[in-house]
């Protein structure tokens, strides 16, 4: 931004007008053009517009209601205010690096508008329980946007996850083959830690409280009625002490914090779509609108968009480690460095939502390769824990079993063959126990039906977790249709 938004030689044209600051009393020079930058935040909080109007109607409203504004200044204030909310709707608002923040930048155009009165909006108000208030309300629009794509991708999973209780992968650790799991138990994996970050976003509102009144840091000269404030901007409560109000960020940090969880969930099942559509597993397939190509390599089909909400955990990550350091060790009360934390919050925000729609597109348009899952799944000898179930069964000791079927492993490997292809009589020579039939211990579908414990694999289970998983999304679905 520009002195002058959109207009980018406007310094080159003439010198500025002099332009005086609302809290210039005592200032007699200029500042400096350097130092105005440094230190202006409207070229990013200019986002906080329709919040800190919210907040100046209800104070504004509260102020006439104690008496501290006529009724006729009220409803002339209010028409101001509407009238600078069209303007910046609109986009015909002059945006003034001069006006410092959006606080101001505001003040200014109301005082334009309607007179002097204008410059009775900021009674019994500082900047700095302003922006607590502003960053408040915006968290609590990020929160509900949030909620309502992390539901939207549980829903996205859960559609992919129903009817795939018999398509079976092979599970890793390790990133080794492992155990054989059907794809709906894998996906709702994803589904309930999904589950958990709506969670947190929805216990996030605990944290949050109404900070207008608290003033500068000591509250202010004024009985004014925070509770009807609080009312009005759908506030549970009202910050009980004006030096916390000001001074604290923790709602701030939690909120990143619970985006950060959310984006290192995304990243792993981002990891999964590029490992399951590379050609080495070949478990799935990104269509078109959802791959890039190469500039050179003509073959190429990049799952760009799943490696960049991989990509993008980092920022959470970072964003999150910057905002710690920035609060630690600072002292009570406001303290210029806090206006950095919009940067963290809104770039947190932003990309959240991207990396949640962007997920829940992907996940709706992949195509899975059920056989060369399945392939994967049998070559892998993921079924040796049940070959060692099995000997169990016998009477053998765990560990022994273990041990025989790790030999039968190595039989099979030694020639390139999967269990199943394993005869009665190279079963007999590696066991005497391995008889007849055992065949039908490594059948994938009975491996994965024999995991019946309860949130296991087996078909009755992932049932059972599918019925739950959607029962959680719908009581989701009302919570956050039931929110202020
Ligand atoms: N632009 C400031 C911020 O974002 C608003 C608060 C300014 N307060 C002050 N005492 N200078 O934090």
């Amino acid at each position: 931004m520009t002195r002058e938004a959109g207009s980018g030689g406007g310094e080159a044209r003439s010198a500025p007008p002099p332009h005086v600051k609302p809290w210039g009393g005592r200032f007699q020079d200029e500042q400096a053009p350097l130092f105005e930058r440094i230190n202006a935040s409207l070229p990013f909080d200019y986002k906080l517009a329709p919040y800190d109007l919210a907040g100046s109607r209800a104070h504004v409203r509260m102020l006439g209601a104690i008496g501290v504004l006529e009724p006729e200044e009220t409803s002339r204030l209010l028409e101001g205010l509407e009238a600078v909310r069209g303007e910046i709707e609109a986009g015909s608002f002059i945006w003034d690096l001069r006006d410092e923040d959006i606080h101001m930048a505001v003040e200014r155009r109301l005082t334009e508008l309607v007179g002097p009165l204008g410059g009775k909006v900021h009674t019994g108000r500082s900047r700095n329980d302003q922006v607590a208030l502003d960053l408040q309300l915006y968290l609590r629009e990020a929160v509900r946007g949030h909620l309502h794509l992390v539901l939207d991708l549980m829903d996205a999973l859960l559609r992919r996850a129903r009817g795939t209780q018999q398509v079976i992968l092979p599970g890793y650790t390790h990133l080794q083959r492992a155990q054989p799991v059907s794809l709906a138990f894998h996906l709702l994996a994803y589904v309930f830690m999904l589950e958990r970050d709506a969670a947190r976003f929805l216990r996030w509102r605990e944290s949050s409280w109404m900070p207008l009144g608290a003033g500068a840091l000591a509250g202010v000269n004024y009985a004014a009625d925070r509770e009807a404030v609080a009312r009005e901007l759908a506030f549970d409560r009202v910050a009980p002490n004006a030096m916390d109000a000001v001074a604290s960020r923790d709602a701030a940090f939690e909120y990143l914090a619970a985006c950060t969880c959310c984006a290192l969930n995304l990243s792993r099942l981002a990891e999964e779509l590029v490992l399951w559509c590379s050609q080495e597993f070949g478990f799935a397939r990104m269509p078109d609108a959802w791959s890039s190509g190469s500039s050179i390599m003509p073959q190429k089909r990049n799952p760009d968009a799943a490696e960049l909400v991989r990509g993008k955990a980092a920022g959470f990550i970072g964003r999150l480690s910057a905002f710690g350091s920035l609060l630690k060790g600072l002292p009570l009360a406001y303290n210029k460095d806090l206006q950095e934390d919009k940067l963290y919050v809104f770039a947190s925000r932003e990309e959240l939502d991207v990396c949640l729609e962007a997920t829940a597109a992907m996940v709706s348009a992949l195509s899975f390769d059920e056989v060369q899952a399945r392939k994967a799944a049998e070559g892998g000898y993921a079924q040796a824990t049940d070959v060692a179930d099995y000997l169990v069964g016998k009477g053998l000791p765990f560990r022994e079993a273990h041990a025989v079927a790790g030999r039968l492993v190595a039989a099979a490997a030694a020639r390139g063959i999967p269990l199943a292809e394993l005869t009665a009589s190279d079963l007999v020579s590696v066991s005497a126990l391995l008889e007849e039939g055992v065949q039908e211990v490594v059948r994938l579908e009975r491996v994965v039906a024999g995991k019946i414990s309860q949130g296991g694999t087996a078909p009755e289970r992932v049932g059972e977790q599918l019925g739950l998983a959607a029962a959680r999304l719908q009581a989701l679905r009302e919570a956050v249709a039931g929110l202020g």
